[in-house]
C-alpha cells in the first residue's frame, strides 16, 4: 500500500522516488494505492484546485502504468473508515511523538503557524496504512519517519488492548534513486520551485532542462559527470551503455553542458512519450477514470470495514455491520 498527495502535478522526484515503485509492486495483485486528498487538505484550500489535482493524479498514475486490473486504486476520502480509525489511534498518540515529526517541525522552524491537521498528519497516515493490514509501504526516504510512527502506534494499540489487531508495516525505499535532484542541484520538491514535471509538453520540458544550474567549466575542459546534476538526472532515463558513453564525453572535454542537457532532454522525452499518449486517451473518457476510482473504493472498503471492526471491538466499541 501507498498513498500520494494531490498537491500539484507529479514531478520526476515523485516518479523515481515513489510512483515507479508502486507500479513495480503491483504484479502480486494485492497492491492498494490511493490518492491522499484528505492529507492534501492541510495545504490545498481551494475546491476546484483539489478536484483538478485529484483527477490529474489518477490520470497520471494510470497513464504511467498503474493497472486497475492488478492494483486497487482509490481516493482516500471515499473510505470514511479511515478518519474513524484515526480517532482510535490518536487517543493513544503521545504529543511528544508528533512533536518530533518533520513536516510539523519544519513549518515551525520556518516561523509559520502549524494547524492541528498538520500536527496530527502522521496519525492519519498511520490509519491509512493499518486499515488495510498493509505489510509493505513503498515510499521516498522522507516518509520513512512516518512509517516508524505507524509501527509505534500499532504496537501501542496492540499492547494496550492485548490483541494482535494491527499488522506491523515496513517501509520500502529504493536506494539508488532515493533522492532525485532538482534544477538547482538540491532535492527536487514543489516547495523549492526546482521541479521538472513528468507530463510537461516537449517544448517546456526542453526549456526546463536547459535551465538546470551547472558550473562555469569552459567547453574545452574535462568535466566530472558524477558531480553534475544534468548527468545525475540523465542516469534516471538512460541505459548503462548510454550512461558510460555520456560520462566519457564529460571526461574527454570538448563538450559543453548544453550538449549534455540536449541528451537529457531527448532521453526524458522518449521516456515519457508513450505515457503522454496514453494520458491523452484516458483524459478523453473522464467517466472511465471515475469508474476506476469507484470500483477501487468498493474493494478497499471491504477490507477497511473488517479491520476497523477488529479495532472497535478491541477497545470496547460495538462491531458494526456493513
Ligand atoms: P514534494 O516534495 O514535491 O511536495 P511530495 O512530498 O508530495 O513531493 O512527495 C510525494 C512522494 O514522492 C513521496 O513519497 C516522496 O518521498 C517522493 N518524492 C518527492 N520528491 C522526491 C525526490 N526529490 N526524490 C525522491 N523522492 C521524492
Ligand atoms: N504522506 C505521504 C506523502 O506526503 C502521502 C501518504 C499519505 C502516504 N498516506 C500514506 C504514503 C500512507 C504511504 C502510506 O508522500
Amino acid at each position: 500500500l501507498s498513498g500520494i498527495q494531490p498537491t500539484g502535478r507529479f514531478h520526476w522526484g515523485n516518479y523515481f522516488g515513489a510512483i515507479r515503485q508502486y507500479i513495480a509492486l503491483q504484479d502480486n495483485e494485492q497492491a492498494f494505492y490511493f490518492i491522499a486528498d484528505l492529507h492534501a487538505l492541510t495545504t490545498v484550500r481551494n475546491a476546484t484546485t483539489l478536484r483538478d489535482f485529484t483527477r490529474d493524479a489518477a490520470l497520471d498514475l494510470l497513464a504511467l502504468g498503474l493497472d486497475p486490473a492488478k492494483a486497487t486504486l482509490f481516493r482516500q476520502s471515499d473510505i470514511p473508515e479511515v478518519t474513524e480509525l484515526m480517532w482510535l489511534l490518536i487517543t493513544l498518540t503521545p504529543m511528544s511523538l508528533l512533536e518530533k515529526c518533520h513536516a510539523y517541525k519544519d513549518k515551525l522552524a520556518k516561523g509559520l503557524s502549524a494547524d492541528a491537521g498538520l500536527f496530527s498528519y502522521p496519525v492519519l497516515m498511520a490509519a491509512d496504512i493499518l486499515l488495510y493490514d498493509s505489510n509493505v509501504v513503498p515510499v521516498g526516504v522522507d516518509q520513512v519517519q512516518h512509517i516508524e510512527v505507524t509501527r509505534d502506534l500499532a504496537i501501542k494499540f496492540n499492547l494496550t488492548y492485548q490483541r494482535d489487531v494491527f499488522v506491523l508495516p515496513d517501509a520500502r525505499v529504493m536506494a539508488e534513486t532515493a533522492k532525485v535532484v532538482g534544477t538547482d542541484g538540491e532535492k527536487m520538491s514543489k516547495s523549492y520551485g526546482n521541479t521538472i514535471e513528468l507530463f510537461e509538453d516537449a517544448k517546456k520540458l526542453r526549456k526546463k532542462i536547459m535551465s538546470i544550474k551547472t558550473d562555469s567549466t569552459p567547453v574545452e575542459a574535462p568535466k566530472n559527470p558524477e558531480t553534475c546534476p544534468v548527468f545525475t538526472l540523465y542516469k534516471l532515463f538512460a541505459t548503462a551503455a548510454q550512461q558510460s558513453d555520456l560520462a566519457n564525453r564529460y571526461r574527454a572535454g570538448g563538450m559543453g553542458y548544453g550538449e549534455a542537457k540536449q541528451a537529457l532532454f531527448e532521453a526524458a522525452d522518449a521516456f515519457i512519450g508513450p505515457a503522454r499518449a496514453r494520458r491523452e486517451k484516458l483524459a478523453a473518457n473522464a467517466n472511465d477514470v471515475e469508474d476506476v476510482l469507484q470500483t477501487g473504493a468498493k474493494r478497499a472498503r471491504v477490507k477497511a470495514q473488517e479491520v476497523l471492526n477488529r479495532a472497535r471491538e478491541a477497545c470496547g466499541l460495538a462491531r458494526r455491520g456493513s
